[in-house]
C-alpha cells in the first residue's frame, strides 16, 4: 500500500492509502481525538459508526466520524 500525509493539528503524519482516519491517527499516536462536555479526553470506541466518540473536523466539517473515513493525501484533520 501506498503511503500519504496527513495534516492533523498542523502535524505531517504519514498513512496507508486505504486505511480509516481514525486508524491512522491512532498509528501515529493521537488518544484525544476530542473533549467531552466536561472536558474528558475521547477516542474511538467501536470503530463502526456508533458511538461518535471519534468526531474530529476533517476539512473543515465538523463532526465527521474519523472511523468512517478514508484517508486523502493532504487531508487536514483538527482534533
Ligand atoms: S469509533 Fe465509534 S463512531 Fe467512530
Amino acid at each position: 500500500m501506498a503511503t500519504i500525509n496527513l495534516l492533523v493539528n498542523g502535524r505531517v503524519i504519514a498513512a496507508e492509502s486505504g486505511s480509516s482516519v481514525a486508524a491512522a491517527m491512532l498509528s501515529s499516536g493521537i488518544t484525544t481525538f476530542r473533549t467531552s462536555v466536561s472536558g474528558e479526553p475521547r477516542a474511538p470506541l467501536c470503530g463502526m459508526g456508533i458511538c461518535f466518540e471519534c468526531r474530529v473536523t476533517i476539512e473543515g466539517q465538523d463532526h465527521a466520524r474519523s472511523c468512517q473515513i478514508t484517508v486523502q493525501d493532504g487531508m487536514v484533520i483538527t482534533t
